[in-house]
């Protein structure tokens, strides 16, 4: 199959007509245009820029009923690039495809998915904001379209790439209340994919952690209710004895492109790092006699967020002593390169309007 670039009249108006809303938010505001492709006959045909707007879904279409449905977040930089930047693209690519195949549903090709993301910055490349931690954050997305009350998988899909220039997600560090009720992920289930129904799931607990004063819910296991997996939408990461310590990939977690590179730049910088198991009990014990300095999140959408407070529902709250030595050292180097201000020794950033390099990367 061979993707065709469209320009389509009513993309190019739109685009003539956009201006960015000041302030921005994250993933607030919308891009007027959308990149859509479908699978049809057993085939991806070849996809196109729309305007963005709502799409035709069968309310009894397996994504409505069943929640057959996908998506991956990633990030398109200009900042100090000449040119749009994409950061690891193969990696949400290769995590895209494991969440697709693990819903039965055929992950688009990297033709597709290259031809997306390249035609979609490309076109909206004017309206990328450039301030440091701005971005343009992308958001492909695959849905089962078959119409159907039986348990089955579709054999129509549809795969669109949104997208929504962006601040930062978070602006101030962030207090997490230890989740001891609900769980988001258990083994054999879909927690180390990104599927809708893990975040449907993490809601009612996320509205309980507001109003309990917290801003994110910390899961534990499932089985047991003891270990540290992650929050809802970011990875987990631990100051102890100047160590880097981070819950083991254990199937259940959502394997992060940032956690990943976090990792690397740590290794790179001779900080220690540690996956292991880290017990509730444990992480408690090292805050209380100061061994464990400083709590951080991690993901595409909200960088490197220190944790400033860590509590139980209706117990005792804990300050973590240092909000962010480590996590403003490891965010700053790892924006470095996203934003193409440093040197990027394992060419993890490609121009987004580099449309063959990228398909290569992907292929
Ligand atoms: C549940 C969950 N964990 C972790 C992450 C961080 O992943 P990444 O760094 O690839 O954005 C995300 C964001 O996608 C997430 O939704």
């Amino acid at each position: 199959m061979t993707p065709t670039p469209t320009d389509q009249p009513n993309v190019t108006a739109l685009l003539r007509e956009y201006a960015l809303p000041s302030p921005l938010g994250f993933g607030q505001e919308l891009a007027p245009i959308m990149y859509r492709a479908d699978y049809v006959n057993g085939t991806w045909q070849a996809g196109q820029l729309i305007p963005f707007g709502e799409v035709n879904i069968n309310p009894a279409a397996t994504c409505v009923q069943f929640g057959q449905q996908c998506f991956e977040g990633m990030k398109a930089y200009k900042v100090a690039h000449k040119r749009p930047a994409l950061f690891r693209p193969e990696a949400n690519f290769a995590r895209f495809a494991r969440s697709a195949t693990r819903l039965s549903m055929p992950p688009p090709s990297p033709e597709v998915f290259a031809d997306a993301l390249s035609q979609l910055v490309t076109a909206f490349e004017a309206f990328i904001p450039s301030g440091s931690g701005q971005s343009l954050y992308l958001r492909p997305t695959l849905l089962g379209l078959d119409n159907t009350f039986a348990v089955k998988s579709s054999e129509r899909f549809c795969f669109l790439l949104l997208a929504s220039p962006s601040d930062a997600y978070y602006g101030d560090p962030i207090k997490v209340m230890i989740e001891r009720t609900h769980s988001r992920a258990a083994k054999g289930g879909t927690g180390a994919e990104k599927v809708g129904g893990n975040y449907a799931g993490s809601l009612l607990a996320t509205g309980r952690c507001i109003d309990a004063g917290f801003d994110q819910p910390l899961w534990l296991d499932a089985a047991t209710h003891s270990e540290v997996e992650e929050l809802s939408g970011m990875n987990f990461m631990a100051v102890i004895n100047d160590e880097l310590h981070t819950p083991a990939l254990s199937g259940t977690i959502l394997p992060g492109v940032t956690r990943d590179s976090i990792i690397r730049i740590a290794d790179s910088m001779d900080i220690r790092v540690v996956e292991r198991t880290i017990p509730i009990a444990d992480l408690l014990t090292d805050i209380i006699n100061g061994s464990c300095s400083e709590l951080f999140s991690c993901g595409t959408a909200a960088i490197i967020c220190p944790i400033s407070e860590i509590g139980d529902e209706d117990g005792a709250r804990m300050a973590l002593p240092e909000t962010g030595k480590m996590a403003t050292h490891l965010k700053k180097a790892l924006l470095d390169i996203q934003e193409g201000r440093a040197v990027d020794p394992l060419d993890w950033t490609i121009a987004a309007t580099d449309a063959s390099g990228l398909l290569a990367r992907l292929s």
